[in-house]
């Protein structure tokens, strides 16, 4: 699989800023934004993006990866998956 350049950039982009959005509502602790990248095999990277924001309410698990689902009131939801076809 061949991702393709700048739909990968707009996905890190979504999840960072996700992560800020997410970390702003919380007033109390650090804020902590972590990003990680890991060789997974030839031609093959894992990326992971987590925060210490909001966390994500269990009844939307399901619907998270669903294009145009959103709780925010700007929220576009693009559907970011195709990126990675
Ligand atoms: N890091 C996160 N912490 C908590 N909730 C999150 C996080 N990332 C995503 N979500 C939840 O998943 C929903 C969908 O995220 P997605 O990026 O697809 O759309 P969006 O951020 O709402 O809209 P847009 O990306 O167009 O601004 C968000 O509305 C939010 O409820
Ligand atoms: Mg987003």
């Amino acid at each position: 699989m061949i991702g393709d350049r700048v739909q990968l950039q707009q996905v890190l982009l979504n999840l960072i800023i996700n992560a800020i959005e997410a970390s702003s509502v919380v007033s109390e602790g650090p804020r902590e934004l972590l990003v990680k990248s890991q060789m997974q095999g030839p031609g093959e990277v894992v990326v992971a993006v987590s925060d210490s924001g909001v966390g994500i309410d269990g009844k939307n698990l399901d619907q998270l990866f669903n294009p145009f689902f959103t709780t925010k009131p700007e929220g576009l939801a693009w559907d970011y998956r195709s990126a990675a076809r």
